[in-house]
């Protein structure tokens, strides 16, 4: 529509009526022009408006976290494109369900709904919940929520983000099982040298105690022989009629008759000694391999069997072993060792479950990469954290005296790493104490 004034009329004022026409017309115009300003401005306003909302959507399409606009009553008014992404939900489908909703579980929903709740008024800071995936499965979220309020300070409902950390979380159980490999590699190794270090020293030992030991044993069945026929002799000259009574007196002087009676036993004791000595310098020579013995075909199954078959005759009936190998396990080495290792080994376990009115052991065995893997595992007390590093050191023993020499797994991890095994041992989850002892199978 196109309007315009007429012109002046010159030849006089207008009548009343058309004069009054003039003025509408003239107002109707200027209305007009009103109208089409306002409608230009309102296109403006409009294009920025349209483009800012553009930027927000373009921006919440691009957000990895989720984000979730609720209304008072905790139900859901608006979520972004990641929220849908994770649950698998369109925005329509999620629209005015309840928050709580999605959560992966009946207890991780109550958790939610009472956090929210609370955090409608205080807000909530990286709280860990699990969002229930479109697939079934929970994701871990770190949920932030803070409070909507209205300009006139009313509570409007939440705002609620979160941040899938699944990826972080499996990141940092690589890192860490990472570091738990190094360690235990950077245990072994130190194990390793030092179990090196400690049987270089041992066979040093050994290698100078043996001769000294060797002829005080030699001298001392020499001297028990002598003691035998010297008191022979004495008895003789005591018995002799025409004894001179001056020896008499020496001889009650001297508490000779006392003497001859303790000699024998004081004798019995020194060849004791000597004995038990000599053996743990064997058993140090084992240990350091200072005996080498020539390598056989051992069939495992069998010193596995007979060792049990001994330890168990003469332990206790509570004690009861199960073997459960595979058929045929042959490696090369000395049998004789193999099976010192194994009856330590089943000893132990007898030991270790003596306070118990019953004890048992299972003997399992497999068979992988050329790797025979013998696992000892018994429901005794377990061993202590803080022995588990000592156990394989010459004399570490927690048995009382006289009753463990602290020998027996030192000597067994000699043997078995000249047999290229390996033994170690673990605390089972379950409780008890499992020693683990590998070695090359026999190539055919
Ligand atoms: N199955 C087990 N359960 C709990 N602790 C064990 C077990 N086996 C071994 N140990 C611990 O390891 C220590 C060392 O064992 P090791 O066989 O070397 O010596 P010992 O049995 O004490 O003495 P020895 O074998 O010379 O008679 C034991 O004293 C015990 O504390
Ligand atoms: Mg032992």
């Amino acid at each position: 529509m196109s309007t315009s004034a007429p012109p002046a009329n010159p030849a006089g004022p207008l009548p009343e009526g058309e004069q009054a026409w003039i003025e509408v017309i003239r107002k109707m115009d200027e209305v007009y022009n009103d109208l089409l300003q306002y409608e230009v401005a309102l296109e403006e306003k409009n294009s920025a408006l349209e483009e800012s909302h553009q930027f927000i959507e373009s921006v919440l399409a691009s957000m990895s976290d989720i984000l979730i606009v609720c209304d008072r009553h905790g139900r859901i008014e608006e979520v972004n494109p990641s929220l849908c992404r994770v649950t698998g939900k369109s925005a329509g489908d999620l629209e005015k369900t309840p928050l709580g909703e999605l959560f992966a579980d009946a207890d991780g929903r109550r958790q939610a709904e009472d956090l929210f709740r609370h955090g409608g008024h205080e807000g909530v800071h990286d709280r860990e919940l699990f969002l229930r995936a479109g697939d079934g499965s929970s994701v871990p979220v770190s949920m932030n929520c803070t409070p909507r309020i209205s300009q006139t300070g009313k509570l409007m409902g939440m705002v609620v983000t979160g941040r899938p950390v699944g990826e972080l979380r499996r990141a940092y159980q690589a890192l860490r099982q990472a570091h738990e490999d190094l360690k235990r590699t950077q245990g072994q190794l130190l194990h390793a040298e030092k179990m090196v270090s400690l049987g270089r020293l041992v066979a040093g030992v050994a290698h100078e105690l043996n001769n000294p030991i060797s002829f005080v044993l030699g001298n001392v069945l020499s001297l028990r022989r002598y003691a035998d026929r010297l008191q022979a002799y004495l008895n003789a000259v005591h018995a002799a009629p025409a004894a001179d009574p001056g020896l008499a007196a020496l001889r009650a002087e001297l508490r000779i008759d006392r003497v001859l009676a303790d000699m024998t036993p004081l004798i019995d004791g020194m060849i004791e000694g000597a004995e038990r000595t000599r053996d743990i310098v064997d058993a140090l020579k084992r240990f350091s391999a200072v005996d080498k013995a020539t390598p056989e075909r051992v069939d495992l199954n069998e010193v596995v069997e007979r060792s049990v078959r001994w330890v168990t005759q003469s332990a206790p009936a509570r004690f009861a072993v199960a073997v459960d190998l595979p058929p045929g396990l042959r490696c090369p080495g000395s049998s004789g060792q193999l099976q010192q290792v194994v009856m330590n080994l089943v000893q132990n376990a007898c030991d270790a479950t003596a306070a118990q009115p019953a004890g048992h052991l299972t003997v399992t065995g497999a068979v992988a990469g050329g790797m025979v893997e013998l696992c000892f595992a018994d429901d005794g007390p377990g061993i202590a954290p803080e022995h588990l590093g000592r156990l394989f050191e010459p004399f570490f023993t927690t048995k009382p005296v006289g009753q463990g020499t602290g020998l027996g797994l030192s000597i067994s991890y000699g043997i078995v790493d000249r047999h290229g095994g390996r033994l170690a041992a673990a605390n089972r989850p379950g409780g008890g104490a499992e020693f683990i002892l590998s070695l090359p199978l026999e190539s055919s």
